[in-house]
């Protein structure tokens, strides 16, 4: 068999623990480069990269069991919904299990990322060192670039109180919300946790949102509820009808607990999963308001003309999807959309791939595992992708129906579901096995990192 390419890896979150774990085990010679001194990225609270998301309370609202990877489980003594400590542990765990450690840099920052005449790819490190391989392989998260209000809320540059996005909020000075007055922006799961964990100290708190949403809870019929979907085999209009029925039953209308109709059916956003945001505003402890309209030196007013004296403001409106080492003509994702084949190929350049790059319903870790054996497939002939035609009419036809089923919002431009992702990946290897026997496995990628350059 001819030498496989050389491939690397930017990030070692839980996406690119899974890219270095695969290619090391098919023999590649993988190395990934990690700013931080650990691995776990976002779980890593209080991480040295700066660039985690996670406060100090914050627990998966995906379980255990949907998050594990697949031939590595959680321990059994850990919770349905662990604690972030947990999960960092978990990852770091993973890493001496399958004996990947010493494949990461850590503490190597990749600055700038360029490719060459010939298609290798060119990495410069923040310390200066410079890279060559034939593979490139993008894990480097996209919950931490944060997205202020755009434009910013007129009166803002005003307001005398704090202003913090949900990215900044690390929940380690217990007097943060202590008798404040505090209005928390958004609908996300950031805004969930955010608003419940400040309703308990704070003098009152505010949700404020633009739009609805279906918020879920953790557990159904004593099962997490991620674990409830429906079988693949169920159409999803049938299996969204059930869970509706569901959830009509158990918690009844959003406008029973003060919060807005929402403007899409179940299933039309990511889903806002909280046990508790329903209940503290039962209590009267938070207070849903329509979207802000405009801030003053001590207060801020409400779509509907409403006001209320604020100390607080805390904006938990989401993510940029960036790529600060590539040439933004090369590759960049403005308002969060880079169109790829199953969120793993990139539809131009062969020797690119993202792992993790997209939002289940579901966890992601599983399908990091699923994109990195299928990435080392394609790298070693095992599977090739459709026709250029075919794999283009794929992504837009994977669009056209993510943006039909989705509210539209920068929060919603690579959802998937969990299960029929897992099963349509399942079917298109075995076709891509198929066309690569064909093709004699030839190497799509040919190992060349290191040779000189292509007059
Ligand atoms: C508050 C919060 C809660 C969440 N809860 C869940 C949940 O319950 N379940 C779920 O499935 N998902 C959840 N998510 C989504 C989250 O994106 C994933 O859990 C997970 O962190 C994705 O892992 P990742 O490796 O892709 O990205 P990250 O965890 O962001 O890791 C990226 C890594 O890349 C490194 N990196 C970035 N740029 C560079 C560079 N230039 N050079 C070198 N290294 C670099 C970073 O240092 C980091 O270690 C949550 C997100 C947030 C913000
Ligand atoms: N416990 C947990 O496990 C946990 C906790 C926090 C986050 N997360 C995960 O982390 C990811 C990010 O979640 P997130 O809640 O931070 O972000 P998010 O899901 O992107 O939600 C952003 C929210 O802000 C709103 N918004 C954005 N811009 C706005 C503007 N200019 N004005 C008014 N509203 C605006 C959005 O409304 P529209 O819908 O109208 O765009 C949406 O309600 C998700 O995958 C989430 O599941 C998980």
């Amino acid at each position: 068999m001819s030498a496989l390419p050389t491939a690397c890896v930017i990030g070692a979150g839980s996406s690119g623990i899974a890219a270095v774990k695969a290619l090391a085990a098919h023999g590649y010679d993988v190395t990934a480069y990690e700013k931080s001194d650990r691995v776990g990225g976002n779980w890593v609270w209080g991480n040295t990269n700066g660039m985690s998301s996670a406060y100090r309370s914050l627990h998966i609202n995906t379980s255990r069991e949907r998050m594990e990877y697949s031939d590595f489980p959680m321990p059994k003594s850990y919770p349905d919904f662990p604690h972030h400590t947990h999960i960092a542990e978990y990852f770091d765990n993973y890493v001496d299990h399958f004996g990947i450690r010493d494949r990461i840099r850590f503490e190597t920052g990749v600055e700038r990322v360029t490719r060459r005449a010939d298609g290798v790819w060119e990495l410069g490190l923040e310390n200066g060192e410079r890279h060559t391989y034939d593979a490139l392989l993008v894990a480097n998260g996209h919950h931490w670039d944060a997205r202020w209000p755009e434009p910013a809320f007129p009166g803002s540059e005003d307001f005398e109180g704090v202003q913090i996005h949900s990215h900044d909020y690390k929940g380690d000075d217990p007097d943060f919300f202590r008798d404040k007055t505090v209005v928390v922006l958004g609908m996300g799961n950031s805004a969930m946790d955010i608003a419940v964990e400040a309703s308990f100290v704070a003098q009152h708190t505010y949700l404020a949102a633009r739009r609805g949403a279906h918020v879920i809870p953790k557990y159904l019929f004593g099962k997490p509820i991620d674990q409830i979907g429906g079988s693949t085999k169920i159409p999803f209009p049938v299996r969204r009808r059930v869970l509706e029925g569901l959830l009509k039953v158990y918690l009844g209308d959003m406008e029973r607990y003060g919060l807005p109709k929402p403007d899409h059916r179940f299933g039309g956003a990511h889903p806002t999963v909280s046990d508790d945001i329903l209940s503290r505003m039962a209590h009267g402890t938070i207070t849903a308001k329509p979207n802000i309209a405009s801030l003053t030196r001590d207060t801020v007013r409400f779509a509907d003309g409403s006001e209320v004296e604020a100390d607080v403001v805390v904006y938990c409106t989401g993510y940029k999807v960036t790529f600060p080492f590539f040439d933004e003509g090369l590759i960049a994702a403005p308002d969060n959309d880079l169109p790829l084949f199953r969120r793993t190929f990139h539809p131009e350049i062969p020797n690119v791939f993202f792992i993790g790059l997209l939002q289940p319903l579901g966890a992601i870790m599983p399908i990091a595992e699923l994109q990195s054996e299928w990435v080392s497939d394609f790298l070693a002939g095992r599977y090739a992708l459709p026709a250029t035609g075919e794999l283009r009419a794929d992504i837009e036809a994977e669009r056209r129906r993510m943006f039909k089923r989705y509210v539209a919002s920068k929060r919603h431009t690579m959802q998937i579901d969990y299960d029929d992702y897992l099963v349509a990946v399942a079917k298109e290897r075995k076709a891509g096995a198929e066309r690569a026997r064909a093709q004699a496995n030839r190497l799509p990628v040919p190992p060349r990192a290191g040779a000189p350059v292509a007059a």
